[in-house]
C-alpha cells in the first residue's frame, strides 16, 4: 500500500511538503486519525505500518502518526514499523507521534520499557498534565485534566533516554510522553475518538505549533491538480469510457473527468439486470436532464443474469460481475471505435479511499491480500488482462469530501444525498442464487417500499444506507385465514461516517409496523420481515 499511496499522492500536496502519514498497525480507530487530519485542513494519508522504507521515505512526510493496534509489543509477530524507520524520521525532521500500540512501540524501540498494566485501562479515564511546559499540551497547563478514551493492557514503566512524562491517567499510568530534541512524541489514549473531547484540540496542537504544518488541503485545490493530472495523463487525441452507477462516486468522477477533457468522455449506464426498482429510467431522466451528460443506455441484464445461474458464492459473484462490466466495456469500446475512428484506452472508476484501505488487510493480522473480507469490485474485481488503464480520481477521498468536490462541480444535491449502492448491485443483497425463482423482482418490490417509507418519514438524510435483503429461506405464516409458506426478507438501516464502521438505525415502532404492513400486504411471496441490528463490526454492511 506504501507505494500504491505514493503514486496516488497529489502534486497539490506539496510532494509531502504539508503530509501527514497514519502508519497502520490494525486499529480499529486507524482510518479515523487520517479523517481527523483532513478535518483539520492537511492532507493524510494511511499506509500499512510495515510498509517498507523506501515507500514511507518517498512520501516525505512532515509528520507520522503510528497508529494503534489491537497487539501486545511483546507478542510474537507484533508488527513493528521497518528498520530503519526512527533514524529517518530524525534525519528528515520528520515528527512522530505513537498513539496507543503506536506509543509502546516507539518507546521500546527506543529502549524503554512497556509491561502488562496491573490495572488495565479500558474507556473512559481522566488524565492530567503533569508538566509545566509541554509541546503536545502547551504552557501553564500543568494540573488541568481532561476525559480521555482508554484502550490498553500493556503500560509503559520506563521511559528510553531524552522522554519526559507529560501526562498521567488519575490512576498513575502514562498518558503522555515526549522527547522535543528529537521531534517524538506519545499518546496512550485516542485523541482521534469523540469519547477524548479535547483530542482533537491535542491534533491541532500538535499538526500547526509543534510540526508547524500549514492546512492547505482544500477541495478546490483537489479538483484543480486531478483536472490538471488526468489531461497530462490522457494525450489530446485519446478516448475514456466511463461507467455511471448512478451512485454519488461515479457521477462526480464523471462530471470531473467531463471537465478535463470534454466531450472525449464517453459514459455508459450498464443495466445489469441487478438494479433497484425503475432505476435504470430514474438514473437516465437525470443524467440528461440535470447533469447535461451524454450517456448510452446499454441492456445486458440477459448476459449478467445468464452468467450468474447457479453462482450462491459471494465473492465469485463479484469476479463474475467485474467480468462482465468489462466485457461490456469492451464492446462499448469497440463500438465506439467504428464511430470515432479511435479505441478509448481509458477506464474512470469511482473508487474511493474506503475501498483501498478496506482492500489492504491490516498488518500483524497474518493476511494476505487473497483473503481480504470483499473484493470491492471497484478495486479488486477487475480481471489482470483488462486493457484498459484506470483513471481514479477520486482514490484519495472519503465519501464526505467525495459529496463536497461533488458540489463544487454542480453535482445536484439530489445526486449527492443518495445512499451508496454497490457495484454488484442486487447481486449481494439476494443471498445465493440472485436467480432463483423471482427473487430480484421480490427484493425490488420490497426495497422501494422501505426506502420510500423512509423518504416520507423524513429520514433518508439521517441514515448513510438503507436497503432491503432477499433471505432463501421459506418460513411459516397465515394471511388472510391461508397458511402460508413464503419468503422472509431483511431490512437494513444503517448510521455510518464512511462506511467503514455503522451502527444500526432505531426507528420507531410506528414507523416499523407500518413498513412491515405495507410490505406483507403489497409484495406477493413474502410473510415475514427481520430487522438486521448489527453493528459493523462485527458484520458488514452488505449480507454478502
Ligand atoms: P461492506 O459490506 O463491505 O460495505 O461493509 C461497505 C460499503 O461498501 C459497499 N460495498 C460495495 N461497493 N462493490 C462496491 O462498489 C462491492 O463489491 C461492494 N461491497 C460492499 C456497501 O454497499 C457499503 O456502502
Amino acid at each position: 500500500m506504501g507505494s500504491a499511496a505514493a503514486s496516488a499522492l497529489p502534486a497539490s500536496a506539496g510532494a509531502g511538503e504539508n503530509l501527514v502519514l497514519i502508519l497502520d498497525f490494525g486499529s480499529q480507530y486507524t482510518h479515523l486519525i487520517t479523517r481527523r487530519v483532513r478535518q483539520l485542513g492537511v492532507l493524510s494519508l494511511c499506509v500499512s505500518g510495515t510498509a517498507p522504507l523506501a515507500s514511507l521515505a518517498g512520501l516525505r512526510p512532515r509528520a507520522v502518526v503510528l497508529s494503534g493496534g489491537p497487539h501486545s509489543v511483546h507478542a510474537s509477530g507484533a508488527p513493528t514499523f521497518p528498520e530503519g524507520f526512527l533514524q529517518f524520521a530524525v534525519d528528515a525532521g520528520a515528527h512522530v507521534l505513537g498513539v496507543c500500540y503506536g506509543m509502546q512501540l516507539l518507546v521500546q524501540s527506543l529502549g524503554g520499557a512497556v509491561e502488562a498494566g496491573e490495572k488495565q485501562e479500558y474507556g473512559k479515564m481522566e488524565v492530567e498534565v503533569t508538566a509545566r511546559s509541554s509541546a503536545l499540551y502547551g504552557e501553564g497547563e500543568v494540573g488541568k485534566r481532561q476525559t480521555v478514551w482508554m484502550s490498553h493492557g500493556d503500560e509503559v514503566v520506563r521511559l528510553p533516554e531524552g522522554f519526559e512524562v507529560v501526562a498521567r491517567s488519575v490512576q498513575g499510568a502514562v498518558a503522555a510522553v515526549e522527547n522535543r530534541e528529537k521531534r517524538f512524541y506519545g499518546l496512550q489514549y485516542h485523541p482521534e475518538v469523540t469519547h477524548s473531547p479535547q483530542g482533537m484540540e491535542t491534533l491541532r496542537r500538535f499538526l500547526f505549533n509543534v510540526c508547524g504544518i500549514k492546512a492547505d488541503w482544500k477541495m478546490q485545490d483537489v479538483l484543480d491538480e486531478e483536472i490538471r493530472t488526468i489531461q497530462s495523463m490522457v494525450g489530446p487525441d485519446e478516448h475514456v469510457i466511463c461507467a455511471l452507477s448512478g451512485g454519488v462516486d461515479s457521477t462526480v468522477a464523471a462530471t470531473l473527468v467531463h471537465k478535463a477533457i470534454g466531450d472525449r468522455l464517453h459514459c455508459v449506464f450498464v443495466d445489469n439486470g441487478l438494479l433497484r426498482y425503475n432505476e435504470r429510467e430514474r438514473v437516465m431522466s437525470t443524467f440528461e436532464s440535470d447533469l447535461h451528460l451524454p450517456v448510452t443506455c446499454i441492456d445486458a441484464s440477459e448476459q449478467f443474469l445468464s452468467k450468474l445461474k447457479g453462482i450462491k458464492d459471494p465473492e465469485m459473484k463479484r469476479k463474475i460481475i467485474g467480468r462482465e462490466f468489462i466485457a461490456v466495456f469492451d464492446d462499448f469500446g469497440h463500438n465506439l471505435e467504428q464511430k470515432i475512428g479511435k479505441r478509448p484506452g481509458y477506464l474512470v472508476q469511482g473508487t474511493l479511499y474506503p475501498d483501498v484501505i478496506e482492500s489492504c488487510p491490516p498488518p500483524g493480522s497474518g493476511r494476505t491480500h487473497s483473503h481480504t473480507i470483499k473484493s470491492h469490485h471497484n478495486v479488486g474485481g477487475l480481471p489482470k488482462d483488462m486493457k484498459l488503464k484506470l483513471i481514479e480520481p477520486l482514490k484519495l477521498l472519503f465519501k464526505d469530501e467525495v459529496r463536497k468536490l461533488g458540489s463544487i462541480l454542480n453535482v445536484p444535491e439530489s445526486f449527492l444525498k443518495r445512499h451508496p449502492f454497490p457495484g454488484p448491485g442486487l447481486a449481494v443483497r439476494v443471498l445465493g442464487d440472485v436467480t432463483a425463482g423471482n427473487a430480484l423482482e421480490v427484493l425490488r418490490q420490497v426495497d422501494e417500499i422501505f426506502v420510500q417509507a423512509i423518504k416520507d418519514a423524513g429520514l433518508y438524510d439521517k441514515i448513510w444506507q438503507a436497503f432491503a435483503v432477499f433471505l432463501p429461506v421459506q418460513t411459516v405464516g397465515v394471511q388472510g385465514d391461508q397458511r402460508t409458506h413464503s419468503n422472509a426478507v431483511a431490512l437494513r438501516a444503517i448510521t455510518s461516517e464512511d462506511g467503514m464502521t455503522a451502527d444500526w438505525y432505531y426507528f420507531e415502532r410506528e414507523f416499523l409496523v407500518d413498513v412491515v404492513n405495507k410490505i406483507c400486504n403489497n409484495v406477493r411471496g413474502v410473510n415475514r420481515v427481520v430487522q438486521d441490528i448489527t453493528q459493523k463490526p462485527p458484520a458488514t454492511v452488505e449480507w454478502e
